[in-house]
């Protein structure tokens, strides 16, 4: 087994970022909405912030209790989105049961939302019009980039549970000539023999299923590239959706969890705020 090093991708990634913010006439200013006390959230804010600050990218941190209401979050987005010193917003996710995501997330404008989780970027996405590229499916690309030189006729198998993320996934594989199968782990404790077949064939495959030992290495072929983009609990430990434990002696290329998906994602981000205060710089200049 080979692992995949984010955080080497994601440093080289980050070093181009720099230069690209350093030639900017003013510092990009990233806005992050954090609500509640979750520990996963608040650690990868600090990421976030480490990285940003390396970069020369503000991060202003905006904390709510996890009692926040929707009408409080919504005026606060609505400031941030009209502030014209703010270039870029997110809402840290999870949100409490008590926010739907979706709903929150849609309130940020399109133009300030560097994550690329608005439905309306990533329809945008799906259509090839311009917008930012979203950070998660572009950093399992750039994961993916690192190791295969090129994924044309490549068969690819998507196991997540969210029907956008496989949307936009599957376009980001199929407008480069790859094949794409998509298999649904919502509500399951394991795949059926079907799709253990089908997984078996694919040369990569993408999870994002937050459910560790969700994928057994007997169901991976070797050669194989596997992207493991879920993120779990296994005591104090984090982990990913395959079980690596028994892959050890497998011709099988993997990023780890922690050290694959992550610090890329934050590198993506970076280099999401930087195009957005490009981009809002050059409309200032033109109104
Ligand atoms: N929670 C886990 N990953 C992410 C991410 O990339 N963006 C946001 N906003 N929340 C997350």
């Amino acid at each position: 087994m080979k692992k995949i090093d984010g955080k080497k991708i994601a440093a080289n990634k980050l070093t181009q970022v720099k230069e690209i913010a350093d030639k900017l006439e003013v510092e990009p200013a990233l806005a992050v909405v954090l609500v509640g006390d979750d520990d996963a959230s608040h650690l990868y804010v600090k990421l976030k912030e480490k990285a940003a600050k390396g970069v020369g990218v503000e991060l202003r941190k905006y904390t709510f209790d996890k009692d926040v209401s929707k009408a409080q979050l919504q005026s606060a987005i609505e400031f941030l989105n009209n502030d014209i010193d703010t270039h870029g917003v997110i809402v840290q996710l999870p949100l409490p049961k008590h926010l739907d995501a979706d709903e929150i997330v849609g309130l940020i404008d399109p133009e300030k939302d560097v994550d690329g989780f608005h439905k309306v970027n990533q329809q945008k996405f799906i259509n090839n019009e311009l917008c930012v590229y979203p950070v998660f499916p572009h950093a399992i690309m750039d994961l993916i980039d690192s190791e295969v030189s090129s994924v044309k006729n490549k068969k690819v198998v998507i196991v997540g549970k969210s029907d956008i993320f496989d949307k936009v996934m599957t376009h980001a594989f199929e407008v480069e000539g790859a094949e794409v199968k998509f298999i649904s782990c919502i509500n399951k404790k394991r795949l059926n023999t079907k799709e253990q077949t089908i997984l078996n064939e694919a040369d990569i495959i993408v999870t994002a299923c937050g459910q560790k030992n969700f994928i057994s290495c007997d169901y991976i072929s070797d050669n194989t590239v596997v992207i493991d983009g879920g993120i779990s609990k296994d005591g104090d430990k984090t982990v990913g959706d395959v079980d690596i434990s028994d892959c050890s002696d497998r011709d099988i290329i993997i990023s780890p969890v922690p050290g694959g998906v992550g610090p890329v994602t934050i590198a993506c981000l970076l280099e999401n705020i930087t195009e957005l205060t490009r981009q809002q710089l050059s409309k200032d200049e033109r109104d």
